[in-house]
């Protein structure tokens, strides 16, 4: 049986009323939602509104149509960040991040339109607010932080950061990509004007799918004008959520899937919670009991989401996810689009094996696991 641990890529597998729903979508309600007024264009509306709600019921959104309908994380990370910023902005990121938001803030840089700061973790691979403290300026227009590294885990001081961007007038902007469906996300009580999330990982739905949550009140540049449904008199983008957002036709068959899945998230989320950190926990100690290994994650099971980062020896990443993956053990090694936090961690050069848990691992995978990376020793 092949042994699936790359969930933080995306999850697998989805639940049968994810693929269930995808299906539906294109057999039963196969329409263009929102443009015209027959049975199957009203159920294909009316679905895409269902899963906007669960969404923003999952995040405590204030307004359902305050989430935007994106195509994955990094998708509604483009539209949150050119969005916000103008010419001469300054931006205050972390070295943690993801390429999704690095390569578009290093882009706007290099176009010398915005000035860029990114701030290092503390060696226990956490970030401090005050470091974010430090790097404002009056021109600090906007402060991005990951709610978990994708590469170690860590769960980062994310409302702690809030209330540094609260009280100095930046929007603040997180990337929920290894989070939401892992761990409880309440946008408001984090104080984020923006939070970006995929829907193929922890919400366990399609590829294709994903979304941002924007605060009421704060306008954004839509990234792509066109066809909406409605004001179509107008030659200009219309104004109203969610269409100011979401122009061209949706993806409805993965929309529909991803509702099931926040519904399954929703129903289930304490129990997958604690399932998911049991069995990283399992993993790390397993980990930690071999001599040989160099572990990047933090120790405590609280403090990670279900991601395990390690090396072999002194082994390439390459070379261990390679022998793994001959043993039907799916992982990730290298860099994980994330080259600032492997140079943190001074892996640059061969990367690191990142284990990552879903909600369908049992613990006999991880003994398994366990049990190849041993041979390697
Ligand atoms: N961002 C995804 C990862 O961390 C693809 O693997």
């Amino acid at each position: 049986m092949p042994i699936y641990f790359d969930n933080a890529a995306t999850s697998h597998p989805k639940p049968k009323a994810v693929v269930d729903a995808a299906v539906r979508a294109m057999t039963e309600f196969n329409a263009n939602p929102g443009r015209s007024g027959h049975r199957a264009a009203l159920a294909a509306a009316r679905q895409v509104l269902d899963t906007r709600e669960r969404l923003a019921g999952l995040i405590n959104a204030p307004d359902p149509m305050s989430v935007i309908h994106c195509f994955n994380c990094t998708d509604a990370l483009n539209l949150a960040i050119k969005g916000s910023l103008h010419a001469g902005d300054h931006v205050i990121a972390t070295q943690l991040e993801h390429n999704s938001v690095l390569r578009v803030l290093a882009t706007l840089a290099a176009r010398e339109r915005i000035t860029l700061t990114l701030v290092a973790p503390r060696p226990d691979g956490f970030v401090d607010p005050g470091d974010i403290r430090a790097a404002l300026t009056d021109k600090t227009a906007l402060i991005a932080c990951t709610h978990a590294s994708n590469v170690t885990g860590a769960i980062q001081p994310v409302a702690a950061i809030g209330q540094v961007a609260k009280q100095c007038g930046a929007r603040y902007l997180i990337d929920g990509a290894q989070a939401l469906g892992a761990m409880p996300v309440d946008v408001q009580a984090l104080s984020c004007e923006m939070y970006a999330f995929p829907g193929h990982k922890s919400l366990l739905g399609p590829q294709g799918t994903g979304g941002l949550y924007i605060a009421p009140g704060v306008r954004l540049l839509p990234l792509r004008e066109g066809g909406t449904g409605s004001s179509s008199d107008s030659m200009l983008q219309p104004d109203e959520l969610p269409e100011r957002y979401e122009s061209g036709t949706v993806n409805l068959p993965g929309i529909a899937g991803l509702g099931a899945g926040c519904a399954y998230v929703a129903e289930n989320l304490a129990q997958i919670m604690m399932h998911e950190r049991e069995l990283a926990q399992a993993l790390y100690e397993g980990l930690a009991a071999m001599e040989g290994i160099t572990l990047y994650s933090p120790a405590r099971e609280a403090e990670r989401a279900g991601i395990v980062c390690f090396n072999v020896a002194d082994l390439s990443s390459s070379q261990v996810s390679d022998a793994l993956a001959q043993r039907d053990i799916a992982v990730r090694g290298g860099l994980h689009c994330a080259p600032g936090a492997h140079r943190v961690l001074g892996t640059l050069r061969r990367g690191a094996v990142r284990a990552s848990v879903g909600h369908a691992n049992t613990f006999e995978e991880v003994d398994q696991f366990l049990e190849a990376v041993r041979a390697m020793l």
